[in-house]
Parts: structure tokens; sequence; C-alpha cells
């Protein structure tokens, strides 16, 4: 079936991760974001789309912060209230009830629900269509030790990491495969 382009991302199943930011008063933000993804190892670089007209781009612009809190299927019923637009300095972590918990390197705050945290500082910036690509470097990252195998992977199984198709379709309860890789 052919689609319309701009349905593109809908044939992509894509990681949702909250990030979260703070104002210049200190005031934290969370706004969940599909449209992300590692890009480089060395130095560790992450990047995310993010519409120039969110309070997420706003905090990023003035203080060059933000944490990519990694999420399981809990957060799939919060994501209604992560994704409303507050006024700016009203916080979503406030309104969808989840914690705060202090950042090891950055400034905004880590969500404690979410499963891993990528702590990153903004490195550049480039406005790409109708979206900013920003890009932070990574400068801390941690995983909730329930959730990390032996193997050196994400225990995918128990995470049910939450997984964005487009409009309210989401994939959750993955199952882990093993394939062969070159050596
Ligand atoms: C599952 C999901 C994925 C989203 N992905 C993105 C995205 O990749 N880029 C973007 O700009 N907005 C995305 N949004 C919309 C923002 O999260 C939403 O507009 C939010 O209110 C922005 O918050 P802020 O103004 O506090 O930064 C997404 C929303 C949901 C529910």
């Amino acid at each position: 079936m052919d689609l319309e382009k701009k349905a593109y991302p809908k044939v992509l199943v894509r990681p949702v991760v909250v990030i979260t930011t703070i104002s210049e008063r200190g005031i934290p933000n969370a706004a969940p974001f599909s449209f992300n993804s590692p890009i480089s190892f060395d130095p560790p670089l992450y990047g995310f789309s993010c519409n120039p007209a969110h309070d997420t781009w706003r905090n990023i612009q003035r203080n060059g912060e933000f944490v990519v809190n990694v999420v399981g299927k809990g957060l799939g019923e919060l994501l209604h209230v992560l994704e409303t637009d507050y006024p700016y300095e009203e916080s979503e972590l406030e309104h969808a009830g989840l914690t705060e918990e202090k950042a090891k390197r950055v400034k905004p705050p880590r969500i404690k629900e979410a499963l891993a945290w990528i702590e990153c500082k903004r490195e550049h910036h480039v406005e790409l269509g109708d979206h900013i690509w920003i890009t932070g470097r990574v400068v801390e990252v941690a995983v909730k030790d329930e959730f990390w195998k032996d193997a050196g992977v994400i225990d995918v199984e128990k995470a049910k990491l939450l997984c964005h198709m487009g409009g309210e379709f989401f994939a959750v309860d993955m199952k882990e495969a093993k394939y062969k890789r070159a050596q």
C-alpha cells in the first residue's frame, strides 16, 4: 500500500523517551519524544528532533542540559499528561505524579520511575525541516540493575520498553532474539 510521504515515521517503530530540562529558575520540564537516536560512540553523542515551539528547546537554548529518560509501558498511561502543553514553568512531572531524582552530571532531574537515564550537554543544533535536531554529548549513563542483563543488554522482556508507532498506537512487550553477527 502506498502512503502519503509525511506518514513515513509510521513505518518505523521508535523508542519513546521522556526528556527533562529545567528553566533558568530551575523549574523542571518533561516531554515525550520519539524522533531520537544514538549518533556516535566516540565521542558519545545522542540526538533528537524537537519542534522549535517546545519548552524543551527553550530550556536547552538557555542552559544546554537535558536528561533522556528511557521509559517502559508503565508510563504509557501518563503520556497524555506529559505531552500536554502546560504554561511555561508548570512542571509536567508534578502533573503526572512522577518523582524527580537528582542527576549526576547535569542540573535537570532524572525521572525516578524511568528504567535508564542518559545525561547530556548540548553539543550542536541544526534546523532540519520543521524541527531542530539537537545533539547532546553524553556525560553520564545509568540503568536500573534489574533491567540490565549480564550479557550487557537491556532485559527487554522485563523492561517492556515503550515504542511509538504513530498517533495513539504503541508497541510494547518485546521478546529478545539473538542473531549471529559478522566477526
Ligand atoms: C509518543 C510521543 C512522541 C513525541 N515525539 C516528539 C518528537 O519526537 N518531537 C517533538 O518535537 N515532539 C514530540 N512529541 C510531542 C511533544 O512531546 C509535546 O508537544 C510536548 O507538549 C512538548 O513539551 P514541551 O513544550 O514541554 O517541550 C511527542 C509526543 C508523544 C506523545
